[in-house]
């Protein structure tokens, strides 16, 4: 793995805290993610599984996590089965866990190899009432390609089809939202590589440098600091900032443009996630400016707006309330457009601000979690306004990723420039 060592007291507390809301008598299964394909004979990398890593570490593909918290046999209450280590393994596709390694990495102390799987499981099972299997239930998620864990249960359901079965998904949204020191330390660590990328960028970026020439000092700088990007970077000068996924990066800067960089690094699995958007020739005009001091009054307000109990639709609409007067002082919205009656959820602003405020953030970088719930303490969630303008060919947004305390927000993303005066400052190089 590309990042330092990390005390496996995280997972081994992350898997008492899932034991202790199992029914009793239950067998808890998580599998890896698959290696996906392209063509031919190719692959992409593996993409590690967010809730088999949260509760073990483990990033290998194949691996598959059993919980049995009330196994008669001592032993077989956490159990990691992995793709046994070979020699033609070995010099094929390199390194493989062994048991010691996988145990010293979760903190599980029984590793098996595959081979052993179905015998073991079918033990559990045996003594088992309930079966909690894993689904993926982002409600943005597309649901085209079954995953590994879907495969699990539907073989599982078949071999056994007189258990009781219950979703593992709700209880380990729970959990992850909620994060603890330890993982704050990580996202933290993916906040800093992410903030020395952008500071690295700013004196670099001018008129006439191609969009993925940016892209590269970023991840130049992510993968010297043994991170990755978190998500397809977004390097978007002029209306191409307009674009929401804009994620081409191919264009040339133009002199007198803003240019959008919403790009996060990911330091052993945990996301940052940063918006920038700043002028490709280092001064902003007078309308960029009153564009760009705009977004920053609302994310500001919004990032103290973002206290425990609060609800997202909430916290949206006290939002969607700022940018609709924003709007009117930029002279884009009229005094009747805010008076016409709308839905609620179609505010005015929403033909300049048609997104979402904001996400949870961790292991996902739009992490799993209710967006229904009340906020609490302990939830990472990035705040992120914008303004579009096709029409002038220019686009806004800034985000910053904050951390829901009972005492209040904390901005974890504070150090990272982003006053007006600063940028220029830094992208002048005074
Ligand atoms: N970078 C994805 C997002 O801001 O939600
Ligand atoms: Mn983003
Ligand atoms: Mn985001």
């Amino acid at each position: 793995m590309r990042h330092a060592p990390i005390d496996s007291k995280l997972f081994v507390d992350n898997r008492r805290r899932l034991g202790e809301m199992l029914p009793p008598t239950a067998v808890a299964v998580v599998n890896a993610n698959d290696v996906l394909p392209t063509n031919a004979d190719g692959s992409l990398p593996l993409h590690a599984n967010a809730d088999l890593f949260y509760l073990t570490g483990v990033e290998q593909e194949e691996s598959i996590l059993v919980l049995a918290p009330n196994a008669a046999e001592e032993k077989h209450r956490e159990i990691l089965f992995l793709r046994e280590p070979s020699e033609l393994l070995k010099t094929w596709e390199g390194h493989k866990l062994g048991k010691d390694e996988a145990s010293s990495i979760s903190g599980v102390k029984t590793i098996k190899w595959l081979g052993d799987f179905r015998t073991v499981f079918h033990q559990l099972m045996c003594e088992a009432e309930h079966v909690c299997l894993n689904s993926n239930e982002h409600a943005r998620s597309s649901r085209e390609v079954e995953t590994r864990d879907e495969r699990f249960v539907a073989d599982c359901r078949r071999r056994y089809p007189l258990h009781s079965y219950h979703r593992l998904a709700p209880l380990l949204h729970r959990l992850r939202l909620v994060k603890s020191p330890p993982e704050l330390e990580l996202l933290e660590r993916a906040i800093k590589i992410t903030e020395d990328g952008f500071r690295r960028v700013l004196p670099f970026v001018r008129p006439d440098v191609n969009e993925c020439e940016v892209e590269a000092e970023f991840i130049h700088e992510f993968t010297r600091q043994r991170a990755k990007f978190a998500y397809a970077p977004i390097v978007a000068g002029g209306a191409n900032a307009c674009v929401l996924h804009y994620i081409a990066n191919d264009q040339p800067c133009r002199d007198g443009d803003l240019l959008l960089l919403d790009v996060g690094a990911s330091y052993a699995n945990y996301n940052a996630d940063l918006t920038r958007t700043i002028p490709i020739n280092g001064r902003f005009t007078k309308r960029q400016r009153d564009v760009y001091e705009a977004v920053l009054r609302v994310m500001r307000a919004s990032i103290a707006g973002a206290v425990v109990g609060k609800i997202n639709r909430d916290w949206r609409r006290e939002a969607q309330a700022m940018m609709n007067d924003e709007l009117l002082r930029l002279g884009l919205l009229t005094d009747e457009d805010l008076a016409k009656p709308h839905d609620p959820d179609e505010p005015p602003c929403r033909k300049y601000f048609m997104h979402g405020l904001g996400h949870p953030l961790g292991l996902d970088v739009h992490d799993v979690g209710s967006p229904h719930a009340p906020f609490e303490a302990g939830w990472v969630i990035t705040v992120e306004p914008g303004i579009y303008i096709p029409d002038e060919g220019l686009g806004v947004r800034i985000e910053n990723d904050v951390l829901i305390t009972a005492d209040g927000p904390v901005d974890l993303m504070a150090n990272i420039p982003v006053e007006a005066e600063e940028i220029e400052a830094l992208m002048q190089g005074r």
